[in-house]
């Protein structure tokens, strides 16, 4: 299999270090390329061993999958640099938040398949929760050739593609929203008269084996509430004064205002 990134900043690098890493495609098979920052690409060759090039015939020949992974507003200019070399063995899959598949499509000027991915940052660490949606044409094993891909990098929810606004809020702005309500307990935890460093430690602590706890354990999230709650206690006595706010609400508030957006962007209503 030979992959090509168009595009190797900040997500493609967890992507293809993620893929690199799995062994899923020998690294010389995965070939970089980017606007003009070859310095970059030298490092990740130096870093992973794989190829980088500029020359888009060399890239696109024999490309099994050709990740386009460049900021929205740069896309136009990437199709017409790609357009003219694209063969039918190319399957494109794009990082790129909010364009649709079929402005893709057209932009390439191409009815070859096309996924859309929406990563997380979590991707760094191996854990993105990414959404990915197909076109129709994608065929069983290339479908699932692109699972194994994005398994190397976290887990994968197929969805279709009306629904990646709905993931892009829950999940793929979902770390942001999480590191505000650390934030908020920090803060809070420091108002008790704790030193801030100390608290900041502790509570960093607290969410990784918290994650921990959820990775490990079959039970629902609720359930592992329940199982630490006595009446009468401490837990019990924080938790009533907690469903005392509408904190559901909030995150539908929350997670509404993101959808929206989304769907602002896709529509080019900047
Ligand atoms: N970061 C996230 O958490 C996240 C999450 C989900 C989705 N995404 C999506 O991921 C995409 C990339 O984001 P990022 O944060 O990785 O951006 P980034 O670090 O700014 O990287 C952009 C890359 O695109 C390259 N590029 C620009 N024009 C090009 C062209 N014509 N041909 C080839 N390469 C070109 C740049 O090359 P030079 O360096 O040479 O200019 C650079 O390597 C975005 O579309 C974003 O929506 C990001």
């Amino acid at each position: 299999m030979k992959i090509v990134f168009y595009g190797a900043g900040n997500m493609a690098h967890a992507i293809f270090t993620g893929i690199v890493n799995s062994n899923i495609v020998p690294p010389e098979n995965i070939l970089l390329t980017n606007r003009s920052n070859e310095e970059r690409l030298k490092s990740y060759n130096k870093e992973l061993g794989v190829n980088y090039n500029y020359d888009n015939e060399e890239l696109l020949k024999d490309a099994d999958y050709v990740f386009l992974g460049t900021k929205p507003h740069d896309f136009d200019g990437l199709a017409d640099r790609i357009r003219p070399y694209i063969n039918d063995n190319n399957k494109f899959i794009s990082i790129m938040a909010g364009l649709p598949i079929s402005y893709i499509r057209e932009q390439l000027g191409t009815s070859n398949p096309i996924a859309r991915i929406m990563p997380n940052t979590n991707a760094h660490v191996g854990h993105s929760v990414t959404g990915i949606s197909f076109s129709n044409n994608f065929g069983p094993t290339s479908k699932g050739e692109v699972h194994d891909l994005i398994n190397a990098f976290g887990s994968v929810m197929e969805v279709n593609e009306d629904s990646l606004h709905q993931v892009t809020a829950i999940t793929g702005s979902g770390p942001a929203f999480l590191y505000h309500v650390f934030e908020q307990y920090v803060k809070a935890g420091t108002n008790l008269g704790l030193e801030k460093s100390e608290v900041e430690e502790s509570i960093r602590n607290l969410i990784i084996g918290t994650s921990k706890m959820i990775e490990r354990s079959d039970l629902s999230m609720e359930q592992l509430r329940k199982n630490i709650t006595s009446k009468g206690g401490t837990t019990q006595a924080g938790l009533n004064a907690l469903s005392d706010h509408d904190i559901q609400g909030i995150f539908e508030d929350c997670l509404k205002a993101a959808v929206d957006r989304s769907v602002e962007l896709s529509n080019n209503d900047e």
